[in-house]
């Protein structure tokens, strides 16, 4: 039997939104279909996606930062080939893999005051071993984590969440869990008080907003940590392998954290894996006794193909000076988009370190375009955004997102491979669509009715919704 997937893709892409309305989540296509986004992405090579037309979109998304190396990279390619043609024997379960080992070598070598690593599956898996590792090794029940943050979608993970709307309608979550502001030490240290913390965990630049830390936020973290005997970990699932422009975006600041969870990158963007790396006497602890040596794991973690993902990834990104390349092209961005908040009105500050980078819009001043921006604010928080990204899509076939919900501003998280040819695309578009935005009226804000009118109608639609439900119950 020879199964043809590429056929079977290009016979189905004409219905994808259909067959998932019917049979997965139609909430995810009613968004797609308001946002302009039903143009049938049908290839990916490197930084660039192409629809059913052939057209070729910059994608400023990079699957939410797993495409790091650019989408089906000949030499990951080459990797994961390799690996079915040499009919390894892959999860044996009663062996321990070569590859693991080699990745774990090569993940340590950057980080050099660390010893072990345990390999999972997705970043919240890396999250929920932290947890279950913290808990273990100080024998506390206690985590930190900080308000705004993301650190993924799981029970434990999501009791780190920093956002009310994904925390809502799935409590009671895990109990011990305390938010503190993100560059709040002093909040941190009353955090300590009932000294039951087994961990700190967080993002070292956070992603919902692309919030940095302050100087010496992070180091002075880590040494209240350490005299509280909590344990710092670092979440680099989004920020870790190059994205920020260093390895490890800690390493900007000099910080040794006692964990690191890294993953996206990790996996070339297609096999997915995580890794939390730890110093030795941490999971001394969890795997304490042969009765408790597989006390904690999972089925696929390890397998040759995410191994390989892993150890191409990592020789990509060096070969290739990939984190030099992210470095030189965020800077690049960073300027050239500081450069407009003179000249734009909404345009209040821009944040980010090497390719993740985020432009915060606000409250305009002048009359016309301060009653345009309340009237959509008041339909929508964060609502304005949209009129950047979608006229980004259709006009200048740009793919980009906002950075979180009922945020005001929008985030680009690229392939760490994109050129200067790119880096003109973007900041010729950005510029044109928010001059665009700064005309009222225009286009911009003929598209903020119709989005407008469109909230409204799902407020009127939920609220009938509800109102017929109480009627029949
Ligand atoms: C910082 C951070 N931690 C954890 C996660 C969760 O990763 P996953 O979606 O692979 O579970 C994410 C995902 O966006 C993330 O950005």
């Amino acid at each position: 039997m020879s199964l043809d997937i590429a056929n079977l893709y290009a016979d189905s892409e004409a219905d994808r939104f259909a067959v998932h309305t019917r049979h997965l989540n139609e909430q995810v296509v009613r968004v797609l279909k308001t946002l302009g986004y039903d143009v049938g992405f049908c290839r990916g090579v490197g930084q660039y996606l192409f629809d059913r037309k052939g057209e070729k979109y910059l994608d400023l998304l990079s699957g939410y930062g797993v495409f790091a190396i650019g989408r089906n990279h000949p030499a990951l390619r080459d990797a994961l080939e390799s690996v079915l043609d040499a009919d390894l024997p892959g999860l044996v379960q009663f062996d321990v893999s070569p590859l693991a080992g080699l990745l774990a070598q090569r993940l340590l070598g950057h980080m050099p005051y660390l010893d072990k690593v345990f390999f999972a599956n997705s970043g919240t898996e890396a999250v929920e071993a932290a947890i279950k590792f913290a808990r273990a090794a100080t024998r506390r029940p206690g985590i930190i984590h900080c308000e705004h943050s993301f650190h993924g979608l799981t029970y434990g993970a999501l009791s780190l969440n920093g956002d009310a709307v994904f925390r809502s309608g799935f409590e009671p979550l895990l109990p011990d869990c305390t938010a503190v502001p993100f560059n709040d030490l002093a909040a941190l240290e009353r955090a300590h008080a009932t000294r039951n913390a087994a961990a700190f965990i967080v993002e070292p630049i956070q992603g919902k907003g692309v919030n940095l830390p302050d100087d010496g936020y992070l180091q002075e973290a880590a040494a209240l940590c350490r005299r509280h005997g909590t344990l710092f970990i670092a979440d680099e699932i989004q920020t870790g392998l190059g994205r920020t422009g260093r390895f490890l975006a800690v390493d900007h600041w000099g910080v040794e954290p006692d964990m690191v969870l890294i993953s996206k990158t990790l996996s070339g963007g297609h096999v997915p894996v995580a890794a939390v790396l730890a110093r030795k006497g941490i999971l001394e602890k969890v795997f304490d006794r042969m009765d408790r040596a597989v006390v904690h794991g999972s089925t696929f973690a390890m397998n040759d193909l995410a191994m390989a993902a892993g150890i191409a990834t990592l020789e990509i990104l060096e070969s290739e000076r990939v984190i030099e390349n992210a470095a030189r092209q965020g800077a690049r961005l960073i300027a050239a988009f500081e450069a407009m908040i003179p000249r734009y009105e909404m345009v209040k500050a821009v944040h980010g370190k090497g390719l993740m980078i985020g432009i915060e819009f606000g409250r305009p001043h002048s009359l016309k375009l301060k009653a345009a921006w309340h009237l959509l604010e008041a339909m929508s928080t964060g609502l304005f955004c949209q009129l950047i990204t979608i006229p980004l899509l259709k006009d200048h076939k740009i793919v980009v997102q906002v950075a979180g919900h009922a945020s005001h501003t929008v985030k680009l998280l690229p392939s760490l491979v994109i050129s200067d040819a790119d880096c003109d695309w973007i900041e010729n578009s950005f510029n044109e669509v928010i001059a665009d935005g700064h005309r009222f009226p225009g286009a911009v804000w003929s598209l903020g009715k119709t989005l407008a009118d469109q909230a409204r109608k799902a407020r009127a639609g939920a609220r009938s919704d509800h109102d017929r439900s109480q009627s029949s119950s």
